[in-house]
């Protein structure tokens, strides 16, 4: 053998016997049983990918989420309502919102902000094959969703005289695709420096019975380990240290879905900021009881948000004296962190660390011969943590109103709602507001949504008084017609 492969053969030996036998301790011994017929290269990787387990935790899991009484493991008593601040249109305070806009300006000048979206999920639910973030999304020249969040950060970059830096969240399932999509279009016209990518974590799926799956007989079925692996993970990457080292303090968080999202909102910063807040958070009224919107709950003195799944019918449908619904507040997962809060929660101190919550999925997994099998329903868990978990740990938490069509409207299901076609109905209705705000007639149906379709490019503008302001600086401003691009 020569001497490479002999030096392998030696050190996988040894690790595999070590782990071998924590893992036969641990009851999960069965990972290696396809062991003799793997080959170097696929032992060398088992063996790492087992050394990332920690036993210990996946033993508490399968007790408390797999086997426990409680398999979901949420703790619903002495839930109440949370308060929040209200638009000003709906009685928020038109004084105390200006003043929160100049601060999260100012903040923004300072160059104290970045961006950052979770974009590690598989995104099944809508059957697009390929990052989520790829996804085309516009109603006319169908750019992407990374796009707009790119031209977006790149308008308020420009805005407020200061880059704004732009983390991206990817997992195992799409780093690659992702860094490579972001390649092909010249980082949209981003400086290439200002974006950084990361890895979330990955922990193993595990069948009914508590076993850890294989994928195939040389690999785990491991899985990212949800969006609360973000805290982690922005630790681990050294994007706290890069925000360190550059003077950046806030982080404005949203997900991948939602091309409506103002990605940098100096009001949301503002009122962050001037309350001192650790994670702050956006909230819109429900439409009806079961929209799939976490619920803004407090509970003993804490905010938290109860998932929209586990929320018991008797809280979700009750209402008050006025037949308004008593948890209106919804999560549409737009929140804004401090660095040094980010810094705490996503460290080593077990004191701060996320619950995890169980998904039942379906998991490619092996036969006992070793053969690929794809189930047809769940046959695991997998184990996830949630962003929002992180709110009852903040100190001061802000929830504040925003409007929803001005801030979310997601792409989640392939039909119906949250989908591509209520996505591009509501970006035109938003550009059609802006045109009408300028003064523009515009044919619309009771809905607003107009007769023709067109797109505004957020390098043209981001929001109604930038549109208002740009398009009134237009020596011929162009009839608006079917498939125009103001750009
Ligand atoms: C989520 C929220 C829900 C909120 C709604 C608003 C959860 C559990 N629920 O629901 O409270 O009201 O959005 O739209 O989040 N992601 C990762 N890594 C992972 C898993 C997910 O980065 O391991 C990212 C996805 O890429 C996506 C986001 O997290 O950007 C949301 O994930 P998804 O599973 O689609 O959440 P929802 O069920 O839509």
């Amino acid at each position: 053998m020569p001497f490479r492969a002999c030096f392998l053969y030696i050190r996988s030996m040894s690790t595999h016997a070590a782990l071998k036998e924590a893992f036969e301790q641990a009851g999960q011994g069965h990972v290696f049983r396809f062991w003799d017929r793997l080959i170097e290269e696929e032992r060398e990787a088992l063996c790492a990918q087992a050394a990332q387990i920690d036993l210990s935790e996946i033993d508490r899991l399968v007790k408390e989420l797999v086997f426990g009484d409680d398999a979901h493991g949420i703790d619903l008593s002495d839930l109440e309502p949370a308060p929040f601040i209200p638009l000003p249109q709906n009685g928020g305070n038109d004084a105390e919102w200006s003043k929160a806009r100049q601060l999260g300006e100012e903040a923004l000048q300072a160059g104290r902000v970045a961006a950052f979206v979770v974009a590690g999920g598989q995104g099944t639910r809508l059957g697009f094959d390929g990052p989520k973030g790829t996804y085309p999304v516009t109603p006319v020249r169908k750019h992407s969703l990374f796009q707009v969040f790119a031209e977006k950060i790149k308008a308020a970059s420009d805005r407020y005289g200061k880059t704004i830096p732009w983390f991206i969240m990817t997992s195992n399932l799409n780093y690659e695709p992702t860094v490579r999509f972001f390649e092909q279009h010249a980082y949209f016209g981003l400086d290439e420096d200002s974006v950084h990518f990361f890895q979330q974590g990955l922990m193993p799926a595990v069948d009914y019975d508590g076993k850890i799956l294989l994928e195939t007989p040389g690999r785990i079925a491991m899985t990212p380990d949800g969006h609360g692996g973000a805290l982690r993970a922005l630790v681990r990457s050294g994007a706290v240290a890069k925000m360190e080292e550059s003077g950046i303090d806030v982080l404005s968080y949203f997900q991948v879905d939602n091309p409506l999202v103002k990605c940098i909102d100096p009001a949301f910063i503002g009122f962050h900021l001037q309350a001192n807040s650790e994670m702050s958070s956006k909230m819109l009224p429900k439409r009806h009881s079961k929209e799939k919107l976490g619920h803004f709950c407090i509970q003993r003195d804490k905010t938290v948000i109860v998932e929209y799944s586990d929320m018991p019918d008797e809280l979700a449908e009750a209402t008050d004296e006025n037949g308004t619904l008593r948890y209106l507040a919804g999560s549409i997962a737009i929140h804004t962190m401090s660095r040094d809060f980010i810094k705490r929660m996503g460290g080593n101190d077990t004191a701060t660390s996320l619950p995890f919550h169980r998904a039942d999925k379906k998991i490619l997994t092996v036969t006992d011969e070793g053969h690929p099998m794809q189930p047809e329903s769940p046959n695991g868990v997998k184990f996830e943590m949630f962003v929002f978990d992180a709110l009852p740990f903040a100190k001061q938490p802000v929830i504040l109103e925003t409007a929803r069509e001005d801030d979310f409207s997601p792409v989640k299901n392939a039909e119906g709602a949250d989908s591509p076609q209520t996505c591009k109905e509501d970006q035109l209705r938003e550009f059609t507001r802006w045109l009408k705000a300028a003064g523009v007639e515009i044919e619309t149906d009771g809905t607003g949504l107009p007769a023709v379709t067109f797109e505004i490019s957020p390098l043209f503008a981001d929001s109604e008084t930038t549109f208002v302001d740009a398009w009134s600086k237009l020596a011929n401003p162009p009839a608006i017609s079917e498939g125009l691009v103001i750009e």
